[in-house]
């Protein structure tokens, strides 16, 4: 992470398969230190997963109907990425590359826990089991149940802790606080604040522990950021940096072909060769390609599993949200189907605005995948009534759906390593001259930073290799 240079100049030709974050990363570096590289990309378009959808755009799908995205002038949908954490090298790449950035808001305290059908305020949720559990421990070290554990400064100074960390009155009891919200803020009066908490037993059986831990997580910790106008500035530029006419679009590769003294790769109607090949596609959509790499290589790549990812785009024409119930930005938890809805970071107050209406992985993706666009978007306004009341069906003016695992060239929202083993440290060398890029080859798979970190690794092992080269 930080600036990235290669030392040196290369002047190598390199073919890159795959024109997503991983392939446009290695292509933007190598460029730098002088290479040639042609980028071929099947789809239509560079980004990968990286994608934005507006106004004006179509989106095709695998075994389903095409949509039209009919989103208004300015509002647009992250259909893959969406947050990036403030250590991930995606932001040195913003940096470099001059994309704008603002604060994603990833936690909200006004935004909702919805589980076991009832819905509160994730500030009432935190306020309840902090509260809970700071009096309970306080009870335990008060009957001198850790007596064996702290010393009498050490119980001291946990209660100390204790009474801030879950608002305990005087006897180290919860009995609720303004922590909790108000159903009127103060103003010149008081304020109205919320029933008394529920007890401690409806408290844990409410089970709202995974939604308020949510952001405890290194990588979902706040602050987190977004590029300004949309996830896909960041492909724009980085295309503009290595140069769009170094990307041939709907090139679907149909062998790749390990010579002597260089690569040849083929696809329908061409082919072409190169000193190296940096093969920056999924693996489940590699391993489908003929080669001559080896049994063994084919045996890696479809070592991990695809995994299912989609999310729903839906524009209003009001930003009840704000209006109605004070939610700006962040994300309210479910246990339903639709798992998160995600408010806009952005664009406050406007007369749009649009929401992610479900974000759901593996069973509940697959579920929602496998229905029409139409269903899709009936299923996620049932399921957001139940959080949001009638006016989740008022004045919506449009959406868009995607399943990641049906699109094509793609089919999968990211993948998952049975284990982290032999296959996994085998793809990071390259076969003959073929190396291997994507955020399935890191420890940050399901995130860009993970295909920028897996780019930079694979053009610093090519590069000395040139350089070692007679
Ligand atoms: N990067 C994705 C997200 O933030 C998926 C992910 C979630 C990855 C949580 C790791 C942890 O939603």
């Amino acid at each position: 992470t930080g600036d990235f240079t290669l030392r040196g100049k290369g002047t190598a030709k390199v073919v890159i398969l795959g024109a997503g974050v991983a392939g446009l990363t290695a292509a933007y570096e190598l460029g730098k230190a002088g290479y040639d590289c042609t980028l071929l990309e099947a789809r239509q378009k560079a980004g990968g997963r990286n994608l934005t959808l507006r106004g004006g755009d179509r989106l095709t799908e695998l075994n389903g109907p095409a949509q039209d995205v009919r989103f208004g002038e300015g509002v647009y949908f992250n259909a893959g990425p969406g947050r990036i954490a403030p250590w991930m090298v995606t932001l040195d790449y913003c940096r470099e590359l001059g994309v704008p950035i603002e604060t994603f808001i990833n936690t909200n305290a006004a935004a909702y826990v919805h589980v076991n059908d009832r819905t509160v305020r994730a500030r009432t949720a935190r306020a309840d089991m902090y509260g809970y559990v700071a009096e309970l421990l306080a009870k335990a070290t008060n009957v001198g149940a850790l007596d064996k554990t702290l010393t009498k400064d050490d119980r001291e100074r946990l209660l100390e802790f204790l009474r801030r960390f879950g608002d305990l009155g005087p006897k180290h009891a919860y009995e609720g606080s303004d922590r909790r919200g108000f159903t009127k803020y103060p103003a010149i009066d008081i304020g109205t604040p919320l029933d008394a908490p529920a007890s401690l037993h409806r408290v844990l059986a409410a089970g709202t522990g995974r939604a308020i831990t949510n952001d405890f997580g290194y990588e979902q910790a706040t602050p987190m950021f977004q590029p300004v106008g949309g996830m896909d500035v960041i492909v724009a530029k980085l295309t503009e940096a290595v140069g769009k006419e170094r990307i041939r679009t709907g090139v679907k590769v149909t062998k790749i072909t390990n010579l002597a003294d260089g690569v040849e790769i083929t696809w329908d109607g061409g082919a072409l060769k190169a000193d190296y090949c940096i093969a920056a596609l999924p693996p489940h959509i590699l391993a489908k390609i003929p080669h001559n790499l080896g049994a063994e290589v084919t045996a890696a790549l479809t070592t991990p599993t695809p995994i299912a990812a989609g999310k729903i785009g839906l524009e209003y024409g009001r930003r009840w949200w704000e209006l109605e119930d004070r939610i700006y930005g962040g994300v309210t938890e479910t246990d339903l189907d639709i798992t998160h809805i995600w408010y806009p970071s952005h664009g406050y107050h406007s007369e749009r605005g649009l929401l992610v209406g479900y974000y759901a992985t593996e069973g509940d993706a697959e579920l929602y995948g496998a229905l029409t666009p139409q269903d899709r978007r009936h299923r996620a306004l049932t399921q957001g009534k139940k959080i949001h009341g009638e006016k989740y069906r008022q004045n919506l003016l449009s959406s868009a759906s995607i399943a990641w695992e049906r699109q094509e060239h793609i089919q999968g929202g990211w993948v998952r390593w049975p284990a982290f083993d032999s296959s996994f440290t085998f793809l990071q060398r390259p076969a003959g001259r073929v190396y291997f890029a994507g955020d399935w080859l890191t420890h940050l798979i399901a995130w860009q930073a993970g295909a920028m970190e897996s780019a930079r690794g694979v053009v610093t092992r090519l590069h000395q290799r040139v350089l070692q080269s007679p």
